[in-house]
């Protein structure tokens, strides 16, 4: 059941939910991502950073994805996130990704900032392709990043009439706003400027999306999603999860090995045993979000 996700989030939209959308960089956080949703009965969007470009080959992850995909008796659409040049973007619309974001807001190297008429230009570009191909399109305005105290960091957030001008602009079907959240982990209780989404969502027609979705404190979330925040996009809970599960099982391994060694007997090295109760905290994570975003069950 692999579509657009247009159509997932304008049904998110319109039934006040979130469509979760989860970074897969291996065949296990994949299946993970799939399982969780089959397991919810949840529309979700599964997607591929670009900066995972330097991990794997996106052909290999997305043969995979595809195939994985092909079982699935549950909506979703394979999603290419922070693309931030037309020729990855078409790297990725070649190899038939549904539903793509460019993320215009940074230069290439993800750190520069683009003007607003070199973010206009580039999303222009890569969304008459997308588009041409019946492929979904989001866009950034704004930039993600954390509001320190009570004081909202105010360059930060997205300008209400900006996005406006930029949605008439590049007429793209979502758009990720700065609204307080940033990537990874917060330090302390991340503030969400609610009061902002309220006023962006006033000005603008098309579903919001929230990056940084890690950390955000459910209350948040649900609150966000019922001022206009239709996708959520989820990374570094996934890897939470990875990382934590395959320590206590390399710890638990070793034990086992001690005991082998001390008994003289031979060790044996299944890593299988450690990536399937990995995989399994990861589909669980992701199963918690789910239900927060509200998506379990709608599929
Ligand atoms: O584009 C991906 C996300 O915005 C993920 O953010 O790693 O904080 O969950 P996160
Ligand atoms: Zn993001």
């Amino acid at each position: 059941m692999l579509m657009a996700s247009k159509e997932l989030v304008a049904a998110a939209r319109a039934g006040k939910y979130a469509v979760g959308a989860f970074n897969a960089v291996n065949m296990e956080s994949a299946q993970a991502i799939f399982s969780a949703a089959e397991e919810s009965r949840s529309p979700f969007i599964i997607q591929i950073t670009q900066t995972t470009l330097k991990y794997t080959e996106p052909e290999e992850l997305f043969a995979l994805i595809r195939a994985r995909g092909e079982r699935a008796d549950v909506p979703f659409a394979i999603h290419l996130d922070h693309g931030r040049s037309f020729e990855v973007c078409m790297r990725f619309l070649r190899l038939g990704v549904t539903s793509l974001m460019i993320d215009g807001s940074l230069q290439e190297d993800g750190k520069t900032p683009r003007s607003y008429e070199e973010n206009v230009d580039v999303t222009r570009r890569v969304r008459e392709a997308a588009h041409a191909m019946g492929v979904t399109v989001e866009a950034e305005i704004g930039r993600l990043g954390q509001i320190s105290g009570e004081e909202e960091v105010g360059d930060q957030l997205t300008v209400p009439d900006e996005a406006a001008r930029f949605v008439a602009d590049t007429d793209v079907d979502m758009l990720a706003i700065g609204i307080g959240t940033t990537h990874g982990l917060y330090k302390g209780t991340p503030h969400i400027a609610h009061e902002r989404l309220k006023e962006v969502a006033a000005a603008v027609a098309i579903p919001l999306v929230m990056h940084g979705g890690t950390g955000v404190p459910d209350e948040d979330v649900r609150r966000a999603i019922s001022l206009g925040i239709a996708k959520v996009n989820i990374d570094t809970q996934i890897r939470v999860a990875f990382y934590d599960t395959i320590m206590d099982q390399v710890h638990g391994i070793e034990k086992e090995f001690a005991e082998v060694d001390a008994s003289g007997g031979v060790r044996k090295y299944d890593i299988r045993k450690i990536l399937t109760p990995t995989r399994e905290a990861m589909s669980a994570a992701i199963v918690n979000r789910m239900e927060v975003f509200g998506s379990a069950g709608k599929a």
